[in-house]
Order: structure tokens, then C-alpha cells, then sequence
């Protein structure tokens, strides 16, 4: 499963990058207008921080709005991803896109039905949102899990990008679902690696290795 960060903020995408772990990023216009920038310059200093793919989305909600958004974002930069929304223009936008070669992401999936309708318009990646099926009392590893099956059993080209995922235990989970991608926030990278037998341990060797330096 590679691993994105879902983000718009420069500094955490570089910080992450930095690891050696990222393989994308994704964004979305709530994101993007939490950074209060110019959207077009934004995503060019992203694309820059990452060989992967760059999911940035349209606002538009009909067909040709989405299309005509989607040609000023392509020409940002190469690994530029079009983000549409799992509606039926979104889908239609997505035909026309795939078509032509462009790589998207359908997203805002909240079930197995729209997955197979994201698979069917060509998509590159399909987005269900696992945190937000949870928020109103439902499972979102669950749908998850049914999407990942119901793509083996079909042979689906679209890769599952389990997205909306809130810590650490969803990432395992989404693992073991098979979905081939992970999207989280920064901090959920961050409470990934920290550990306090890391730490611990660490700190024992350093003190060891600074013991036997001093008697040396
Ligand atoms: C995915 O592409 C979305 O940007 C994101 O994962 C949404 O997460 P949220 O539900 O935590 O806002």
C-alpha cells in the first residue's frame, strides 16, 4: 500500500517527503482554502515535492465547468491528478478525462454502488471516506473492505485510495482491507512513527555507547 499525504500545507509535505515515505498528496478545496494562497502556485511548489501523483480538485459541479477547470490544473505540472466528485458529472467528467489519457481521483465515496460507477468511468483512483462513514455511526473500514473485494472479484483497474482516515489504527486497517493506497494528515504520520520503546531504547544505546566512549 503506498502512502499520501492529505494536505496543502508546503512545510508538512515537505516534511514528510523528507522521510522517504510519500508517494502522493492529495488535496481538497477545504484544504487548499485553509492555506489562504494562490491555488495554481500552491499546487506547483507541491508537485515539486513529489515524484506521485497530485490529486487537486474542481469546483465546478456540471460536466464542462469540471472540464474546464481541469485543463489550467493539468498544466501546472505532470504528476497533476484531477479530483471529481462521485456525482454523475463527476462521472462524466471522468469518462471524458480517462479517455484522453488523464490521470483522476473520484471522490466523496460513501458506498460500494458509487465505487463500482468510479471503476466503470475509467478512474485512476477511487476515494471512500472512512473516517467521515464512521463519524455518522457506521463502518467505514467495513465499506472499505467490501470495496477491495468487490474490485478483485470484478478485476477493476481503479486503484482504492482509502481516504478521510484519522489514526494510525485505520491505516493497519486499510492495509489489511488491501486498498493500494493510504491518505492521512500529517499527524497521523507523525503518531505512526513515534513510539516509547523507540524512544526508550534510543536513549539506553546513547547512554551505553557514551559510557563506553568515556572509559575508553
Ligand atoms: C481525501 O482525499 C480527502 O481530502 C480527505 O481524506 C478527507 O478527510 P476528512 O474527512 O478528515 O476531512
Amino acid at each position: 500500500m503506498k502512502l499520501f499525504i492529505d494536505s496543502a500545507n508546503v512545510d508538512e509535505i515537505r516534511e514528510i517527503a523528507g522521510w522517504g515515505v510519500l508517494s502522493g498528496v492529495t488535496t481538497n478545496p477545504s484544504l487548499a482554502a485553509k492555506e489562504g494562497r494562490d491555488f495554481p502556485t500552491m499546487l506547483a511548489e507541491i508537485c515539486g515535492l513529489v515524484d506521485g501523483d497530485v490529486s487537486a480538485e474542481v469546483v465546478a459541479t456540471d460536466r464542462d465547468g469540471m472540464l474546464a477547470e481541469a485543463e489550467p490544473l493539468l498544466a501546472v505540472a505532470d504528476n497533476v491528478t484531477i479530483k471529481l466528485p462521485l456525482t454523475s458529472d463527476g462521472l462524466a467528467a471522468c469518462r471524458v478525462l480517462a479517455d484522453r489519457g488523464v490521470r483522476t481521483n473520484v471522490t466523496l465515496c460513501f458506498s460500494t454502488t458509487q465505487a463500482i460507477l468510479a471503476a466503470s468511468a475509467g478512474a485512476t483512483y477511487v476515494s471512500p471516506f472512512v473516517g467521515r462513514v464512521d463519524d455518522v455511526a457506521n463502518d467505514g473500514i467495513a465499506l472499505l473492505e467490501e470495496i477491495c473485494d468487490v474490485y478483485a472479484q470484478a478485476g477493476y483497474g481503479t486503484q482504492v485510495l482509502a481516504a478521510s482516515l484519522r489514526h494510525p489504527q485505520h491505516v493497519v486497517q486499510a492495509a489489511a482491507a488491501g486498498a493500494d493506497v493510504a491518505t492521512l494528515p500529517a499527524k497521523v504520520f507523525h503518531q505512526m512513527v513515534r513510539h516509547p520503546l523507540t524512544d526508550r531504547g534510543l536513549e539506553q544505546f546513547l547512554a551505553d555507547w557514551a559510557a563506553r566512549t568515556a572509559s575508553a
